[in-house]
């Protein structure tokens, strides 16, 4: 093997299932979904089966789930879509509430939502862990509340939200109200791993993307629980019952769902890997960080992540990708300064450790053998970078 690939958060490869469930459906079964003529109605079927099955998984009903381009779609769906229906529909100025550590389609859009129209925003804090506290989520609920969104499991540190505890309080501040507050989790990074069934959790929309999960990049779903006002986004035609306009990608759909019928809910020998790696990590070098939860039942299967003091995570991803290993830094490189990470500073790390992390995810594709080869390296680069650093 010439790479090992480490940064299985960011996306996977489409699995040989997914691929050859999709493949008949380029050119031999191309038709478009909303044409009247045979070849449209078998695509239709095509479609609406998936939508079945693609429900069935998630405890709904194939009415409740809507494809999309993926979850940054989604989320703005979601985000957008309940904030207008209040604002526009009820002339009622919306409040906003989101976890600190959402990904960027729902922080961005939440920012948006307040800068742009005036929607009231509230980020809700979370522990050192990286964990939202139910309690907190109770103090902040308002009158104008209309949609609460926080992530099932972090992309970064890997924390999972207690999202049923969440959804108890909801539910309790809807008792009374007229207008109920509608509950959005983001389970892109938990779908293959933690139950996603929409009942058990409690949620009113939920969002997912295909590629995080063996399957195809650029399509993903909302789920929507039958009655959740909102409205649609994309104007254009009647697809995806007049909630979504735009033909629908019948072949990554077809292979979203095969992706979603081969995740299996047991992380239990990625956890044992991400250990492992967490293990020899934090003995072997000094200087580390775990961030995220301690405590491994807290943390997705797939993600450790650590902070190198005294050095940039840039500096030791390009190092590792020179020697063919894959992996992310919380930091985005924006016009030529590094960004630390929102999660982390969130999470109470000033802005130079921040600079310092790293993230490894894994997948169905590692072995120890990665992580090995990867621990060959790792400290060695660390010394040397450190060395170069002028903290001290
Ligand atoms: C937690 C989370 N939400 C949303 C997204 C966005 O997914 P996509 O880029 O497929 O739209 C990602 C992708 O990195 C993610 O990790």
């Amino acid at each position: 093997m010439d790479s090992i690939y480490l940064d299985n958060a960011a996306t996977t490869p489409v699995s040989d299932s997914v691929l050859s469930a999709m493949q008949p459906y380029f050119s031999e079964k191309f038709g478009n979904p909303s044409s009247i003529y045979k070849i449209g109605q078998k695509a239709k079927s095509t479609l609406e089966n998936s939508r079945e099955e693609a429900a069935k998984l998630l405890g709904a009903s194939p009415k409740e789930i809507i494809f999309t381009s993926g979850a940054t779609e989604s989320n703005n769906l979601a985000l957008k879509g309940v904030a207008f229906h209040w604002s526009q529909n009820l002339g009622i100025k919306p409040h906003i509430i989101i976890s600190s550590i959402e990904h960027h389609s729902i922080l961005d859009t939440a920012e948006y939502l307040e800068k742009s129209f005036g929607f009231e925003l509230t980020k809700l804090p979370v522990s050192e862990e990286g964990i939202v506290n139910p309690r907190e989520l109770e103090k902040v609920i308002k009158e104008n509340t209309v949609i609460v969104s926080i992530m099932y499991g972090n992309n970064e540190v890997g924390s999972i939200q207690p999202i049923q505890e969440l959804s108890q309080i909801i539910k309790k501040a809807n008792e009374k109200r007229e207008n109920k507050i509608v509950f959005h989790t983001d389970a892109v990074q938990a779908y293959q791993y933690l139950d996603c069934d929409v009942q058990d959790l409690g949620v009113d929309m939920l969002s997912l993307t295909a590629h995080k999960f063996y399957g195809p990049k650029g399509v993903g779903l909302l789920y929507v629980k039958s009655g959740t006002k909102f409205l649609p986004q994309q104007q254009g035609g009647a697809q995806e019952r007049r909630q979504r306009a735009g033909t629908e990608n019948v072949p990554y759909i077809v292979g979203m769902v095969e992706a979603m019928k081969n995740a299996k809910k047991t992380g239990k020998e990625i956890a044992d890997l991400r250990d492992y790696l967490i293990e020899r990590v934090t003995k072997e070098i000094p200087d580390v960080i775990l961030t995220g939860p301690q405590i491994g039942e807290n943390r997705l299967p797939h993600i450790a992540s650590f902070i190198f003091q005294k050095i940039e995570g840039e500096s030791i991803l390009i190092n590792l990708d020179l020697l063919g290993i894959a992996a992310s830094s919380g930091s985005a490189c924006t016009s030529g300064s590094l960004a630390s990470s929102h999660v982390l500073t969130a999470m109470g790390y000033d802005d130079l450790l921040a600079h310092g992390s790293i993230r490894f995810s894994l997948g169905k594709m590692n072995s120890r053998d990665d992580i090995d080869e990867m621990m060959k390296h790792l400290p060695q680069i660390v010394e040397k970078l450190r060395g170069m650093s002028p903290i001290k």
